[in-house]
This record gives structure tokens, C-alpha cells and sequence, in this order.
């Protein structure tokens, strides 16, 4: 792993929510770095999986990989003293989604509190935890024009109602393992990461992978126009994938145990993103602004000065350069989906289990033959 190329390449290594979008590229990179013993866990069915790799054991479905259950937990994690555990499952998704589903998102704390606890009784080595920007206190991200984020402005708590407090609560469980129990526990705190093979439609998607959508139904219908969430001036960072992935593997190799800011410190409006997408489109689009649609804080950002110190290296992909590489894959999953010219409906905010219900039809070492679904795409890379 990057900066320990002491780890054994038998090491065991568990990804709880390997069927997700990043679990599935760090499944990719821990195999392109060697590793010969990695799990895989989720509780999607496997061809719900956004990739799947062979060469790997891949846990899928809720009877085996619904890791709200502590039994499954302590089986995926069986026989794995001395590993590593990332733990990447989660129901979220963009702010339409969270917003309308906040019971859901605290019911992560399960999944948290369990997976955890096995870890602590298998005796695994080191446990990645993913917390989120929106454990940050709400009262910091009122204005657009923001004063980045460091680490100690999630206290006095006031994080996102339901999603951000279930984080906030399973940092605090990491902390506390740790101290009583001397799980080395590590804990990042992503900022809104993106890039292919994640969401792009279905209602739990991001800004960026939406933004991309829209601009690319625009396109293709001839009708020039988009919808925005808000105003479009609220302000965000958003973190490339192949950034967010290294950042995790330094961070759970290193000996530092606080929660630290994983995210870019690149900062655009919503209207300067849409403004990227339409420029890598080649078109330009007349703007309409949906006021009440969910919109989350007015401005965030990530302060990497503590990242810079321990690691010395942020996230530093540009946003212009991570959003070609993801504009263009979802390019080809909508016109695999959609054909060319076609109008497709804007989709309602997700609520419950819908969003995850799609099933993507399969394709092989990353060549779709047939058209995905909801969103995903499933590549056999191995
Ligand atoms: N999703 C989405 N879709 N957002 C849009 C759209 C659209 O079509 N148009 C404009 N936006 C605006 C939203 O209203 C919001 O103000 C902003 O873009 C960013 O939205 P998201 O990308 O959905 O979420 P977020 O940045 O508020 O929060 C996300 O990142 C957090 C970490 O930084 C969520 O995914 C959280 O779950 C995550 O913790």
C-alpha cells in the first residue's frame, strides 16, 4: 500500500461496502497493488455491484452482506487477525437523497457499531472508518463565500440533521475502541467525492455526476437547457476518486489517530461546475434555477493544512480534469441506456430503498454490452 511497502501482500483485507463506488475502486487498486486477500462485502446482489473484480471473495446480498446484522459482520471478518478492515458501508447519497431519508442514514449506526465490534473481537490490525464533511458544525457553512473547514469545527456539534450525526456518533465509537480498546482505528472525513463508476441518476446522486447527467440529456435532445438545485451560487469542493483512495491508504497506514479532512480545497459554485460541464459538452445551456429543491449547507470546503502537515499531500486532482474523466463515462452509460437524441424526465428525489433497487444488466471487463441501470455500471476487471 502506498507508504507502507512492508505490508505483507497476504495480508487479509476486508471492504465493507466493496459493491459501492468507492469500495469497488479501491477493491480495483488493492488488486493492482498485489494483494492476493482481500473480502469484498455488501449487501446489494452482485449484479447490483457498480464493479466487480475477480480474484477476490465477494460477499453480495442481504443474507451474507447486510452488515447491519452483527453475525455477518463477525462472518466476513472471520479468520482475519491481524487485517485491515475498511469500512465503506453506508446508505447515503447526495442531498436528495439524505434530506429525504435521514431515519435510513442513522440506521448506518448499525452497520458501524457492529462492524466495529467484530473487528475488535477478530483482532484486526487497522479499522478505516468513512465519516463525512457533514459532521461539520451548520453554523460555519452559512455563507457562500466560506471560511474553509478544519478538523476541530465539528465541535460544539450541530452536524447535518440524521446522515451527519450517525457520522459524528461512529467517530466518536472509533475514538473510544481505540482508547479502550486499542483498535487502531482511523478515521477521514470525505468531502464530496465523485468520479466514474458512482451514481448518476436514480436520486442518490451527487452534484457533479448530476450536473454531468443534465448536461448530457441537453446535448442530445438539442434542448439547451438544465435545471439547478438553488440558486446555483452555494459553494462546494469535490474530491476526485483515484485522491480519495490514496488518501485513505495513507491515512489508515500512518500512526495518526485524529479525524482528518479528506477533500479538495478546490472551491466552485454550483453555477462555476455546471459552467465546466457545459464547457467539456461544448454547448451552452439556458439556466433554471429549482429554489426549493434540496441544496444542504450554502458553503463548505475542506482546510487541508493539517492533511499538508501529516502527509505532506492533499488532494490535488483539478476539478476540470476529474470531471472530464466522469463526464465522459457517464457519456457512454447514457447513451448505452438511452441511445442517442433521446429526452429523458428528470428523476424525483429518492426516498427509502428505491434509489437502491436498480439493476444494471451486465457487461464484462469494462466494455458495456448492454445498457446500465439506476445509475450503475458493473465491470469485471479481473
Ligand atoms: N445532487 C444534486 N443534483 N445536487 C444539485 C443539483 C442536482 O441536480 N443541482 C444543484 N445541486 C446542488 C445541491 O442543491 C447542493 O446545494 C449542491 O449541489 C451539492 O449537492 P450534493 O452533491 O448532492 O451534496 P452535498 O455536497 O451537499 O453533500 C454531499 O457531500 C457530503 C460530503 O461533503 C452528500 O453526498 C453527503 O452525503 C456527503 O456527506
Amino acid at each position: 500500500m502506498i507508504g507502507n511497502t512492508r505490508l505483507s501482500k497476504s495480508t487479509p483485507i476486508v471492504v465493507a461496502g466493496g459493491g459501492g463506488f468507492i469500495g469497488g475502486h479501491l477493491v480495483a487498486d488493492l488488486l493492482r497493488q498485489g494483494y492476493t486477500s482481500i473480502r469484498s462485502v455488501d449487501i446489494k446482489p452482485l449484479d447490483e455491484w457498480y464493479q466487480v473484480h475477480r480474484g477476490v471473495k465477494n460477499i453480495a446480498g442481504e443474507e451474507k452482506g447486510d452488515l447491519k446484522n452483527l453475525d455477518n459482520c463477525r462472518r466476513a471478518l472471520k479468520g482475519c487477525k491481524g487485517g485491515y478492515v475498511f469500512q465503506l458501508a453506508a446508505d447515503m447519497g447526495g442531498m436528495g437523497f439524505i434530506e429525504n431519508n435521514k431515519a435510513l442514514c442513522m440506521l448506518s449506526v448499525l452497520t458501524n457499531t457492529h462492524m466495529i465490534l467484530a473487528a475488535k473481537d477478530e483482532g484486526i490490525d487497522r479499522f478505516f472508518y468513512s465519516s463525512s464533511a457533514c459532521v461539520y458544525n451548520a453554523d460555519k457553512q452559512t455563507n457562500a463565500d466560506v471560511t474553509a473547514l478544519k478538523e476541530a469545527d465539528a465541535y460544539p456539534a450541530m452536524p447535518e440533521d440524521g446522515y451527519g450525526w450517525e457520522k459524528l456518533f461512529s467517530e466518536r465509537m472509533c475514538r473510544h475502541f481505540r482508547e479502550d480498546y486499542g483498535l487502531k482505528a482511523r478515521v477521514a472525513r470525505f468531502h464530496n467525492v465523485y468520479g466514474p463508476f458512482g451514481t448518476w441518476e436514480g436520486g442518490r446522486e451527487k452534484a457533479p455526476a448530476a450536473i454531468c447527467r443534465k448536461v448530457i440529456a441537453a446535448k442530445q435532445s438539442g434542448k439547451h437547457q438544465i435545471e439547478i438545485w438553488g440558486d446555483g451560487e452555494q459553494t462546494r469542493s469535490f474530491m476526485y476518486i483515484s485522491d480519495c483512495l490514496r488518501g485513505i491508504q495513507t491515512l489508515t497506514n500512518s500512526d495518526f489517530i485524529e479525524p482528518i479532512n479528506l477533500g479538495s480545497s478546490e472551491l466552485v459554485s454550483i453555477n462555476q461546475l455546471v459552467s465546466i460541464a457545459e464547457n467539456i459538452a461544448g454547448i451552452r445551456l439556458d439556466r433554471s434555477y429549482k429554489l426549493d429543491a434540496p441544496k444542504g449547507v450554502r458553503g463548505r470546503n475542506s482546510d487541508n493544512t493539517l492533511i499538508r502537515k501529516v502527509f505532506a499531500w492533499e488532494p490535488d486532482t483539478r476539478l476540470r480534469d476529474g470531471m472530464q474523466k466522469t463526464y465522459e463515462w457517464i457519456e457512454q452509460e447514457w447513451l448505452a441506456k438511452y441511445g442517442s437524441g433521446k429526452t429523458v424526465s428528470a428523476p424525483k428525489p429518492a426516498r427509502s430503498k428505491t434509489a437502491s433497487k436498480g439493476k444494471p444488466k451486465p457487461s464484462t471487463n469494462g466494455k458495456h454490452k448492454k445498457p446500465a441501470s439506476k445509475g450503475r455500471a458493473k465491470v469485471k476487471a479481473r
